[in-house]
C-alpha cells in the first residue's frame, strides 16, 4: 500500500465521486472519498480532470441503468484527455447479478466495478489498476461489516451513521434485498462510538441509516432494540439532534412511538413510507400493514406530537392498480397531510416478484397518475408550509444557497428548508428564524 500512497502522492491525482439515488449511497461515496483520501487522493475541482472518476450507482428503478450505460459510453474522450485516468462504476448496480462483468466487457475502458460491500478493498482494486495495469472487479458476497472505514463527511451540519445494512423485508416490488443482502446491524458501542467522535468534531446531528431502521438489533429478540438505541444515544452523547432514515410502517413498536415528544434528541420528524392508500395493492406489495393501520399509526404518533413532521414514498402504477386503488391513494394523502412525499412510477425490477406479475400497467397511465398525485401532494406542502408563516423556528445552517453567495439555508427539526441571509461562517450554527416567506418546497425567513 505505501508504493501505491508514493504513486498517488507524486502524482498529485485526483477523484471525483459521482452518487446517484439515496442516502446510503450518499454515505458510501463519503466512505469512498474517505478512503482516496487516506490514500493521498485529492478532490479535484473539475469532473472532467480528475484522475479518477467514480460512479456511484443505484438500481431502484430502472431508468438508472440507460442513464449509466449513457454517462459511460461519452466517458471516450475523458478517457483521451486526461493522463492516466482510471474510471470505476460502484454501488447498488454492480451487486446485481452478472451487472459487473456486463459493463466491463461492454465497455473495456472501465477499469473498475466494484460493489458496496467492497469499499474498505479499494486500495487493493487501485493498486492492481494504477501499479499493474491490471482490470479490478470486486462483487463479493461478503456480508460482513467493516469498522474502521475513514469517512470524509460531506456536510459540517449533519452526518450519516449506519445502523443496520440490508434488508429482509422483500417487498414484492423492491430489488434491495436482493442486492444489498440480509439485515445486519452494527454493535450499539461501535454506534456510540461513532456518535461520540462526531460529537468531538462539532457535529450536533446525525441522521441514523438504513433500509429499515426499526429492524435494528442488539440480540435480543424483543424488537425494541431501536427504539433503546435512541433512548442511549440521547443518554449517552451530547449529540443535539437526531433523525432516522428509513423506518417501516409494520415494524414501529409502542416505544418508538413513545419516543417522539418523549427524548429530547429525536427530531419532530419522521419518514414513513407508504406507498399506496389501497389496502388491497399494499397486500400485493407485501407490506405487511393496511391502510387502517398506516393511518392510525399516524393517528398515534400525532397524539404525541401535534405537529410531527411526516413525509412519505408512494408509488403509483403498481401492477394491476385500478382508478380506484389509485383514488384510495389520493384519499390516504388528502387524511394524512404528508409534509412532502417522494413519488414513483412503478418500474419493474428483475428478480422481484411484482416484475413477473400479469397485470402490468401501461407508462401513460403511471405517469398521467403520477402528474395528478405531484400536484395534490405540492398543494398539500404549500397549505403546510403555511402554517409556518409568522412562527420562530430554530434553525441548523448547513450550506450556502447556490444561488447567491449571501444566502444560506439549513433544517429545522421538522426537516423544513428555510432560506436567510447568512454566509458560511454561520454553517453549523442554530439560528432562530422567523418565517416571512413560503414556497411549496421551502420557506424563508429572518433571524428573530
Ligand atoms: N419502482 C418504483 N419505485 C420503487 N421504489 C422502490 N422500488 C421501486 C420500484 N421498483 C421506491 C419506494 C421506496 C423508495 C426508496 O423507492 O417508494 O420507498
Ligand atoms: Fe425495499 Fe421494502 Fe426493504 Fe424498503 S423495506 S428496502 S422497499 S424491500
Amino acid at each position: 500500500m505505501r508504493e501505491l500512497k508514493k504513486h498517488i502522492g507524486e502524482n498529485n491525482l485526483t477523484y471525483f465521486i459521482e452518487t446517484y439515488g439515496c442516502q446510503m449511497n450518499s454515505h458510501e461515496s463519503e466512505k469512498i472519498a474517505g478512503v482516496l483520501e487516506s490514500l493521498g487522493y485529492l478532490p479535484a475541482g473539475d469532473k472532467n480532470k480528475a484522475n479518477l472518476l467514480m460512479y456511484n450507482t443505484c438500481c431502484i428503478r430502472q431508468h438508472a441503468e440507460a442513464k449509466l450505460n449513457s454517462n459511460i459510453g461519452a466517458l471516450k474522450d475523458y478517457k483521451n484527455s486526461v493522463k492516466g485516468a482510471v474510471i470505476a462504476v460502484c454501488g447498488c448496480m454492480m451487486q446485481q447479478e452478472g451487472a459487473a462483468k456486463k459493463l466491463m466487457n461492454r465497455f473495456p475502458f472501465v477499469d473498475m466495478a466494484f460493489g458496496t460491500n467492497a469499499i474498505h478493498r479499494l486500495g487493493q482494486m487501485l493498486s492492481a489498476v494504477l501499479l499493474d495495469g491490471k482490470r479490478a472487479v470486486a462483487t463479493d458476497e461478503d456480508e460482513t461489516i467493516i469498522e474502521g472505514i475513514p469517512v470524509k463527511r460531506a456536510k459540517k451540519a449533519g452526518a450519516y451513521v449506519n445502523i443496520i445494512y440490508g434488508c429482509d423485508n422483500f417487498c414484492s416490488y423492491c430489488v434491495v434485498p436482493y442486492v444489498r443482502g440480509r439485515e445486519r446491524s452494527r454493535n450499539v458501542n461501535d454506534i456510540l462510538a461513532e456518535i461520540n467522535q462526531l460529537c468531538g468534531k462539532g457535529i450536533t446531528e446525525i441522521t441514523l441509516l438504513g433500509q429499515n431502521v426499526n429492524s435494528y438489533s442488539d440480540g435480543t429478540k424483543d424488537g425494541g432494540a431501536f427504539a433503546r438505541l435512541i433512548r442511549r444515544i440521547d443518554k449517552e452523547t451530547d449529540i443535539k439532534r437526531v433523525r432516522f432514515m428509513t423506518s417501516h410502517p409494520k415494524d414501529m413498536s409502542a416505544d418508538l412511538i413513545e419516543c417522539f415528544g418523549g427524548v429530547q434528541s429525536l427530531c419532530e420528524h419522521i419518514h414513513l413510507p407508504v406507498q399506496s392508500g389501497s389496502s388491497r395493492v399494499l397486500s400485493a406489495m407485501n407490506r405487511g400493514y393496511s391502510r387502517e393501520r398506516y393511518l392510525d399509526l399516524l393517528y398515534r404518533l400525532k397524539e404525541r406530537v401535534p405537529y410531527l413532521a411526516v413525509t412519505t414514498d408512494i408509488i403509483v402504477g403498481f401492477p394491476g392498480e385500478t382508478d380506484e386503488d389509485f383514488e384510495l391513494t389520493l384519499s390516504l394523502v388528502k387524511e394524512a397531510r404528508f409534509d412532502a412525499a417522494y413519488t414513483f412510477a412503478y418500474s419493474p425490477r428483475k428478480m422481484t416478484k411484482a416484475a413477473a406479475m400479469q397485470n402490468q400497467l401501461s407508462n401513460r397511465v403511471k405517469s398521467e397518475r403520477l402528474e395528478v398525485l405531484n400536484k395534490l401532494i405540492k398543494d398539500i406542502m404549500r397549505q403546510k408550509n403555511n402554517e409556518y408563516l409568522g412562527k420562530t423556528v430554530e434553525v441548523l445552517a448547513d450550506s450556502v444557497s447556490k444561488r447567491s453567495y449571501n444566502e444560506i439555508s439549513g433544517r429545522t427539526r421538522t426537516a423544513k428548508t428555510v432560506n436567510i441571509t447568512g454566509t458560511k461562517e454561520d454553517i453549523g450554527k442554530y439560528i432562530n428564524v422567523t418565517v416571512d416567506k413560503v414556497m411549496a418546497h421551502t420557506l424563508k425567513g429572518i433571524r428573530a
